[in-house]
């Protein structure tokens, strides 16, 4: 038998090749040995094929498969037959069985640390350190596959459109760009570092600025933050710039090229346009940036509700300004108990506390400040929620309106989830556009940008303080997670100059962190705009998985080890001093 020999993969076995002799390889998913007969479950990336030995067939074949182990490899010849009577429905090629008349051992495998067919009920960790018999498992492959057929067609698009796929520096330069970045000393360079790119962000407008009008890069991107199950320290992103191009085109590609990767990986049809909310609109009524609308219920302003309010803590809130918001569930009657459970909830996550207020069917009203109320509240509530119906129930949160708002955003999310509010099966994109520019860090004073500094405000800025001044930004939002986000890029030097000086850079700093590329702008850069899409994220959409670390093949966990190789290590002393590196004891 030659070595590699393979007629067919292990799942692909059909019907046409019934009566006839092939050779399958692969990892021996079960072996159920019943002395005269021996039953395995052949595995490949394609599925199971079931192999029996028999003397019948073969006696040294026969003799070996004892010998046989779940994940051994093997090179399997003999028979395809239909298998009589115990048809397995759950398998693609359960109406077949293989008759083994030879059998070479390809490779023996060690006792598995868990076993691959029940490792959704594995310990996270456990997969992590053993990924590579993780990733052997169907759901994984699946998984593996489906990304390799969504870039697949991401590029099939992008280049018919006439987008140039272009490689940037992993080893770059410093710049400030939002989240922190990891940082790499070099041998040579002592006392030097170069950066690990954020994303290609400054590469590609400079590709812009050489001519090649339409660019889009498969790109690895680093940030050193704080990880979720959403986040990763290093991650990969569709992104794409064109020159020439304003916001409106940017969302259109984008919308054109999602429907074809639909259209070809899932055979569904998008509906576009996608949907769009402005940023404000959408912290109003959603009290996010990112807002899930599959399911209603949104956020209403009932402050003036409280105009003359006796109830102590939300007359002081409303002396400092602040506000009253709430969420109004409809047809979900609440018990006491489910209603203490709410309020614990919502202080777990953060809120002072949650007041409710439930109306009954005679139109009067339960609630811990009921006899605060006045009588006309329903109606005064009514007037703010025109849906709000007798038997419903009204959740409020007062304080500073940023925050409080925050907080209903969470607390909408958590009511329709435990309420099941969610429909199955639908999916909602949407755009949020109109942007901040800067946000203020409360905690050094200074304004930073909401997007990155290359981001072009929105008409009418110069007459308007930081805070208030909009950029021309746009996120792709999808059921409630953040896909995508991009803007319109500045590319003239003096409004270039103008933003970094609201950043709070001086000439010197701007010249040092950004020369070369201010003067990139000073020689005919074209105006451009772009998007970088989260690829990870879509893939953990569309496969329902939990987090992003389903869909990548080797993640790091959420404190940010890779449990399989072990990183990141120590360094011996040695090596640190032939990078010109001392390690300094941490200050508390
Ligand atoms: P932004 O920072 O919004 O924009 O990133 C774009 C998208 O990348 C995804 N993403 C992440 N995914 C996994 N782990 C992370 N740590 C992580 N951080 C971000 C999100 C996000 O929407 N250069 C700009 C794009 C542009 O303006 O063209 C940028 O990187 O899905």
């Amino acid at each position: 038998m030659a070595f590699f020999e393979k007629t067919i993969a292990c799942g692909l076995v059909n019907k046409s090749l019934v009566g006839k002799e092939v050779t399958l390889v692969g990892w021996v998913n079960k072996r159920r040995d019943l002395g005269k007969l021996i039953f395995i479950d052949l595995r490949d990336r394609e599925g199971l094929m079931q192999v029996i030995f028999s003397s019948e067939f073969s006696e040294p074949a026969h003799e070996l498969a004892h010998s046989l182990r779940p994940e051994f490899v093997i090179q399997v010849t003999g028979k395809v037959v239909e298998r009589v009577g115990d048809i397995n429905k759950d398998m693609p090629t359960g109406a077949l069985e293989l008759q083994a008349t030879s059998l070479e051992i390809l490779n023996e495998s060690k006792p598995l640390p868990f076993s691959l067919t029940s490792a959704d009920e594995i310990d996270e960790e456990l997969r992590l350190k053993y990924r590579y018999l993780d990733l052997r498992r169907p759901e994984m492959q699946k998984k593996l596959a489906l990304r390799n057929k969504v870039i697949f067609a991401m590029r099939k698009f992008l280049i018919s459109e006439g987008f140039y796929e272009v490689e940037t520096p992993i080893l770059s330069r410093y710049t400030v760009e939002g989240a922190r970045e990891f940082l790499v000393p070099s041998r040579v360079h002592k006392k030097c570092v170069y950066s690990l790119p954020q994303s290609p962000q400054i590469f590609k407008q400079i590709l812009m600025g050489s001519g090649v009008e339409k660019y889009f890069q498969v790109a690895r991107c680093f940030r050193d933050e704080a990880l979720r199950a959403d986040r990763q320290p290093e991650f990969t992103q569709l992104d794409l710039e064109m020159s020439f191009a304003k916001d409106g085109d940017i969302r259109s590609i984008i919308e054109k090229l999602l429907t074809f990767v639909f259209e070809k990986v899932f055979t569904t049809k998008l509906k576009t346009p996608f949907n769009s909310i402005a940023y404000d609109d959408a912290m109003f009524n959603y009290g996010s940036d990112k807002p899930d609308v599959r399911f209603e219920l949104k956020i209403r302003d009932f402050t003036s509700c409280f105009k003359n309010t006796e109830v102590k803590f939300l007359k002081s809130v409303l002396e400092s300004e602040g506000k009253i918001g709430g969420i109004c569930v409809k047809d979900h009657n609440f018990s006491r108990s489910a209603l203490d459970k709410w309020t614990k909830q919502a202080q777990e996550f953060g809120a002072k506390g949650l007041l409710w207020i439930k109306f009954s069917e005679d139109g009067k009203f339960e609630s811990p400040i009921a006899k605060f109320l006045p009588a006309n509240f329903f109606d005064l509530a009514k007037n703010i929620c025109p849906e709000l119906k007798m038997g419903e129930t009204l959740f409020l949160m007062a304080g500073e309106y940023v925050d409080t708002w925050g907080l209903l955003g969470r607390l909408r999310l958590d009511l329709a989830k435990e309420l099941n509010l969610i429909p199955a099966n639908t999916s909602a994109w949407l755009w949020v556009t109109d942007f901040p520019l800067f946000e203020l860090d409360k905690e050094t004073g200074k304004w930073n940008p909401v997007h990155h500094p290359f981001t072009t405000p929105a008409k009418g800025w110069e007459n308007l303080a930081p805070g208030q001044m909009k950029a021309i930004a746009y996120d792709l939002v999808l059921n409630g997670v953040e896909i995508g986000g991009g803007s319109v890029r500045i590319h003239k030097p003096e409004l270039q100059a103008k933003v970094f000086d609201l950043l709070g850079l001086n000439k010197q700093q701007m010249e040092e962190i950004f020369g070369f590329f201010l003067a990139v702008q000073e020689s005919g850069l074209p105006p451009h705009a772009g998007i970088g899409l989260g690829l990870d994220r879509l893939l953990m959409l569309l496969t329902n998985s939990p987090s992003i670390r389903e869909v990548i093949a080797f993640p790091k966990t959420l404190k940010g080890y890779d449990l399989m190789t072990g990183s990141p290590t120590s360094i011996p002393e040695e090596k640190l001093e032939m990078y010109g590196l001392k390690f300094v004891p941490e200050k508390k």
